[in-house]
């Protein structure tokens, strides 16, 4: 390899985040290139959790709804993250799951534009968003129709019939990154709402919603995150949306006052009137403990050290697997694609299984992508530096071809 490990050691003795790597609890013997799927654990989330478990729960049982500030926990996180997706402040409320909180958005975003009926996105957009707004529309069964088209013609497709322009930034596979501010400007002028799905951007790379004008987004809290296995989702409406929707699914914890057990619904003020009901308190007590991670980032040094990992693992498999038939997929400029990186690779399904048994973990896609997460608070440049060497070596040799990396497992 031309560029050399001890190039990497000396990116990482440079690297201004490099300290962030320790809060992490990062198995050893393993790279861990799959955090846009699962982010790995922070040190201290384990001893929070532990304590809402048996102090919270154990001992103060229901009064820590007030004591501990559990009903309040999805305004308080949500506040945590407005600076990371670049949020007003009151305008991110956590809870529920990415799908559930894009039912409640796309029913808030066709209430405000009765008279169009299609909701635009496009085929590279994570298929759940696709099945939630198809559900929608059959159950409506009054016209309303989902119209797929592909990623680079979004743009041109944004036509006065349109209600709602619902696209992710990042792509899953490719890491083919939208043009926020001007897709959503071409919404605007064109009379539709739009939502944004940032689940593969929050925490990969600097996200303006404000900035943007985006009308609504959507994002999870697992992948970049690292709030953990489910963690709960996150919502986003702009200021001054947010007393004019009424979403479709709502539930006495968006009510206006909960406790008065009213039998009509009345909504809350603001982003509230997007809850729906009881929320997961220890999965939120962990994704909150685990944005400690996240005090004192700058997110353009986040950024620039994602771009760079992502740089040095293209330049590293470019040169020493393109032989083996492995193609980049997405973009080559680092500035349109996210913090993930895919190659098609033929027999991708058994490369990936070999080189998790030798300790890189990433994740396969269908139909041939081997897809790599790259996350700049604990991947060092040496570790892309390993994990391109395994590969090499995997490919070169053929390690992939045995029986027990070609048989499928169920989660890929
Ligand atoms: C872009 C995108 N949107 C939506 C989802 C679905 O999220 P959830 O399972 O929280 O509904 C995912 C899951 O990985 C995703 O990557």
């Amino acid at each position: 390899m031309t560029i050399t490990r001890a190039d990497c050691v000396a990116k990482d003795a440079r690297d201004v985040l490099a300290s962030r790597r320790a809060l992490f609890s990062l198995p050893k013997g393993v790279i861990y290139l799959d955090g846009n799927s699962l982010g790995v654990l922070p040190r201290h989330v384990a001893a929070r959790v532990k304590a809402a478990v048996e102090l919270e729960w154990g001992e103060t049982l229901i009064k820590s709804w007030n004591k501990h500030g559990w009903f309040h926990l999805p305004q308080k996180i949500g506040a945590r993250l407005e600076r990371l997706v670049g949020a007003e402040p009151g305008s991110v409320i956590v809870g529920d799951t990415i799908s559930v909180n894009l039912f409640k958005i796309l029913t808030s975003a066709l209430g405000q534009r009765r008279k169009r009926k299609v909701i635009l996105s496009d085929s590279g957009n994570f298929p759940s968003d696709l099945y939630v707004a198809q559900g929608l529309t059959q159950f409506m069964a009054d016209g309303h129709e989902v119209r797929v088209v592909a990623p680079e013609d979004v743009a041109a497709s944004i036509t006065a019939d349109v209600a709602v322009v619902m696209i992710t930034e990042v792509d899953y596979r490719t890491a083919r990154r939208h043009e926020m501010k001007e897709i959503t400007r071409l919404a605007h002028s064109a009379g539709a709402l739009m939502i944004w799905d940032l689940a593969h951007s929050a925490g990969a790379v600097p996200v303006d919603l404000k900035g943007c004008g985006a009308d609504f987004a959507v994002g999870c809290t697992y992948k970049y995150l690292n709030g953990g296995p489910g963690a709960p989702a996150f919502l986003y409406v702009r200021p001054e949306l947010q007393n004019m929707v009424q979403p479709a699914l709502v539930g006495w914890w968006g009510h206006a006052r909960p406790f008065a057990f009213d039998l009509d619904f009345v909504p809350a003020p603001g982003i509230i009137r997007q809850q729906c009901g009881t929320q997961p308190i220890l999965s939120m007590t962990a994704l909150d403990a685990a944005l400690d991670v996240w005090d004192g980032v700058d997110l353009r040094d986040l950024h620039r050290k994602s771009k760079a990992l992502c740089q040095l693992f293209i330049d590293l498999i470019e040169e020493n697997c393109a032989r083996h038939g492995l193609k980049l997929s997405g973009s080559r400029a680092m500035d349109r694609r996210g913090s993930h990186v895919s190659f098609h690779c033929p027999e991708g399904y058994a490369v990936m299984q070999a080189l998790i048994a030798q300790g890189i973990i990433g994740d396969f896609r269908m139909p041939d992508v081997i897809r790599f997460g790259i996350t700049p608070l604990y991947t060092s440049f040496a570790d892309i530096w390993d994990a391109a060497a395994v590969l090499t070596r995997i490919l070169g040799e053929k390690l992939w071809n045995r029986p027990k990396f070609l048989a499928r497992k169920a989660v890929t």
